[in-house]
């Protein structure tokens, strides 16, 4: 939907009826801290803190949601945020294993009431922290990991629920919980604050979301994102003017709630709500499609691999793609080996060189050679990057580069390789070079990271821009 201008009023959207879990505040406190808004040293307002719970509590049945409460036990003051109780989708629930001891006695508490309500449900093995972290959106779950949540807990997930788990990595300890930086509007629209999330993630969400709601870091540390929507209306956290303006303009409707007292232990109106999903609705085409393209494993370690060189790459968020020829960028073959089916790998490559405005052409797994040559004969890239994860590479890629370099029009083409190479020696030296004598014209192995591929990239890209201008001159 295209946000409303002047006159034009957006469609109203229809909302769908939600069965939610909630528990009373009635042992809530800070006492602890487990996260950077909790300091036991401020004093909360019990009495305010239950009156604020019980506005959104009022507000769900008010819209015609059904409510159930859990019992609230004494000594576990944040059971109030029901969110981490358990996963609940399509009807099964997964129930919570939390990270810190203060509160893994509301675990087998959430279990209990969910057996006892007809849900089939057990008690997940990893580090989980149920809703806080991942959240239903359609048919697909958006896991979150990096403060709280196990990554493990999201292949356990995705394997109980039998349904595709998008994983992502949290940075800023103040959005600890995926829900603190993500909020689903619908089966198909989510709003998120990108800077929340490592740079692979970003790019992973702009893929799967280019329509999503963007917020600024203002409306997140009001805690906007922590937000629940039947589709149509939107309760958050009071404050957050410019994701409800966003909101509005698409057709939401928004409704403020103040949970001051409640975000003194990092919690709002999305953490005091467990989501009882019944069937699940459907996620949008190609959101499904790129979902189930990204084998979770694959998605997870390379995100895991990337992490700390990747840190350049997010000091310049890019929301939109820049345009390859305006911004001097190459055209780049993307590819594998003939032996190699991995496909993360390269949509990962895909999405940081498209980011840094080069064009690519993503040839996928399993490229047989003369695949490969005949691309590079038709398209003339500026660049080709091989990218292999089975440990098959040196001897694929000892191969692939004499027969590259065997055709005259290819024999000055830089190309790279670059994963988990399986080169024996202890430092890998030995087999680089050997790559190297062979015609590649560099070696990235296993946790070089982007930065040394970027950096090519765009030397390339610089001579390649500034050769017409030599030859004028010439
Ligand atoms: N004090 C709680 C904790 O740190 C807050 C939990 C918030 N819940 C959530 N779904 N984000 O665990």
């Amino acid at each position: 939907m295209k946000p409303s201008s002047g006159a034009g009023r957006p469609a109203a959207r229809s909302a769908t009826p939600r069965h939610y879990l909630m528990c009373p505040p009635a042992h809530f406190d800070v006492v602890y801290s487990i996260n950077p808004w909790m300091d036991p040293g401020k004093p909360v307002d019990p009495r305010l803190a239950m009156l604020q719970w019980q506005r959104i509590h009022d507000l769900f049945t008010e819209l015609g949601h059904t409510v159930d409460l859990i019992e609230p036990l004494p000594g576990l003051p944040d059971m109030v945020f029901a969110a981490n109780g358990a996963t609940v989708h399509g009807g099964r629930a997964l129930a919570a294993r939390f990270r810190y001891e203060e509160r893994s006695a509301e675990a087998p508490a959430y279990l209990s009431w969910l057996t006892a309500n007809g849900f089939e449900a057990q008690q997940a093995a990893w580090t989980n922290e149920g809703q806080g972290d991942f959240l239903t959106a359609g048919d697909l779950l958006l896991a979150g990991s990096g403060f709280r949540t196990d990554r493990r807990a999201h292949a356990e997930t995705e394997e109980y629920f039998g349904c595709p788990v998008i994983s992502l990595t949290l940075v800023n300890g103040s959005y600890y919980h995926l829900d603190t930086a993500l909020a689903i509007l619908d089966e198909q629209t989510i709003m998120y604050y990108p800077e929340a999330f490592t740079p692979a993630s970003q790019a992973l969400l702009r893929r799967l979301y280019p329509d999503a709601v963007l917020a600024t870091a203002r409306d997140a540390a009001c805690f906007g994102l922590n937000a629940v929507s039947d589709g149509r209306h939107v309760l958050l956290p009071a404050g957050a003017t410019e994701l409800t303006t966003q909101l509005r303009d698409r057709g939401y409707e928004t409704i403020d709630l103040e949970v001051s007292e409640l975000l003194r232990a990092g919690g709002g109106v999305k953490c005091c709500t467990l989501e009882l999903h019944g069937s699940p609705g459907v996620a949008s085409e190609t959101t499904r499609e790129l979902a189930l393209a990204l084998p979770l494993q694959e998605m997870i370690s390379l995100d895991e691999a990337a992490l700390p060189p990747h840190q350049e790459v997010a000091a310049a968020p890019a929301r939109e793609l820049p345009d390859p020829v305006a911004s001097g960028g190459l055209t780049i073959v993307v590819t594998s080996v003939a032996s190699d089916s991995h496909t993360w790998n390269l949509v990962y490559l895909q999405l940081a060189l498209e980011e840094l405005g080069h064009q690519v052409v993503n040839l996928g797994a399993c490229v047989p050679d003369e695949l490969l040559i005949s691309e590079c004969q038709r398209l003339r890239p500026g660049l080709a990057v091989v990218s292999t994860v089975n440990g098959h590479g040196f001897h694929d890629g000892m191969r692939l580069i004499s027969r590259v370099r065997a055709c005259p029009e290819l024999a000055s083409l830089p190309v790279v390789i670059g994963g988990k190479l399986g080169i024996a020696g202890p430092s890998g030296r030995a087999g680089r070079d050997q790559l190297r004598a062979a015609g590649f014209d560099a070696v990235f192995e296993e946790g070089t990271g982007m930065s040394a591929l970027a950096a090519l990239a765009g030397q390339l890209a610089a001579a390649l821009s500034a050769e017409p201008a030599a030859e004028v001159t010439a």
